[in-house]
């Protein structure tokens, strides 16, 4: 099963799948030239990397593999230099269609690889953890990050094809299932109460990654996010924008912390638990919402506060992100499951009075 991302001549198909098998097929109905750049971790291509290999050799694909090291920071300047030096020197390959075959980090470094060279050549994500199937992978954000800010240099570049094997995610640890679930919980609490009642209802077959739960789970989010992008792909009319539900606090723990403390959806479910609290605060939301929120994330192994932590660095991080467009916050807050608003306009006092219940030294 697939399902469209409608972008005009940069659409393209998210595929659900339990293998690599019809790869080759998709890939022969983009006209693509037979020349994969697969860019991956070592430790991925040892576990999978035959699984995605055979289908594509037997079908007559010439491939060359490139990996970088395990870490947020392959995310580089420096690391999007060597692939490109790489990239040409493959002086065999006329048109090479770049394979990312990983997670976020793979994801956004070579997307962006692909998005610079010879001013632009097709890649395909092959996401290999939930994270990156539900969220990262789709929409096009490529980029790597620079020594003061995450993702400061970077386009929207859209992939020709987003194939999710779902079967890979068999071996995923669970604390980044679990990280993955937290994005879930986010399209539930944005803009879909079912998915959010179905988490609550089969968390524990979800944390399992059972096959068709998982799938419930991976269509719903990929449908959402296609729509949203689809509706606003460059963030300029704010609907984008409501995918950050968390995000504000949640990437200010992140950079206060070096980004070594909490993987990205455990930073993001604190970040939920404090912008849901902010919109009860602000006589937006019900309590009993945010006490469903908190508890869902609790059951799901994640943290909804971030303890032992200095408040003033992440009120710091919080009021100076160099993306802020308007030099504040911008938050996304909600007025009832599947309604979100996205505002900067709210009273500082109110913001700190919250985050000092969520962030404790
Ligand atoms: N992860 C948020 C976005 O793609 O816009």
């Amino acid at each position: 099963m697939s399902i469209p991302v409608r972008l005009g001549d940069c659409s393209y198909e998210i595929v659900l799948s339990d293998s690599y098998a019809s790869l080759p097929r998709r890939l022969a109905a983009l006209n693509l030239p037979k020349e994969g750049w697969i860019v991956s971790h070592r430790s991925i291509l040892a576990r999978d990397g035959h699984a995605l290999i055979t289908p594509l050799r037997r079908a007559g694909w010439t491939l060359r593999v490139v990996t970088v090291p395990e870490s947020e920071s392959s995310k580089s300047w420096t690391m999007a230099e060597r692939l490109l030096t790489d990239l040409s020197r493959q002086a065999a390959m006329r048109v090479p269609v770049v394979l990312a075959f990983g997670g976020g980090v793979i994801g956004d470094l070579a997307g962006f690889v692909a998005s610079v060279f010879r001013r632009g050549v097709p890649y395909v994500q092959l996401p290999t953890t939930l994270l990156a199937q539900v969220d990262s992978a789709l929409g096009g954000k490529v980029g790597v990050d620079l020594p003061h800010a995450k993702n400061l240099a970077g386009a929207f570049y859209q992939p020709r094809l987003v194939y999710n094997n779902v079967a890979i995610l068999d071996s995923l640890p669970l604390r980044q299932r679990r990280s993955g679930l937290a994005e879930i919980i986010k399209y539930g609490v944005i803009a879909d109460p079912t998915l959010f009642a179905y988490l609550e209802t089969h968390l524990p077959v979800c944390l399992a990654l059972q096959r068709s739960a998982v799938r419930v789970l991976i269509e719903r989010s990929c449908r959402i996010k296609a729509r949203v992008v689809s509706h606003d792909e460059r963030e300029a009319t704010g609907r984008r924008a409501q995918l950050n539900f968390g995000h504000t606090l949640g990437h200010a723990l992140e950079s206060a912390t070096g980004y070594t403390r909490w993987t990205h959806g455990e930073a993001i479910a604190i970040g939920m638990c404090a912008a849901a609290a902010l919109s009860v605060e602000l006589r937006r939301l019900s309590p009993t919402v945010l006490n469903r929120l908190e508890r869902l994330i609790q059951r799901a192994g994640l943290p909804t506060h971030a303890r032992k932590v200095s408040f003033q660095q992440v009120w710091q991080a919080v009021r100076y992100d160099k993306k802020f467009i308007h030099g504040r916050p911008r938050w996304v807050l909600v007025n009832r499951l599947g309604h979100v608003v996205v505002t900067e306009d709210i009273p500082q006092a109110a913001v700190r009075r919250v985050l000092k219940r969520y962030v404790t030294p």
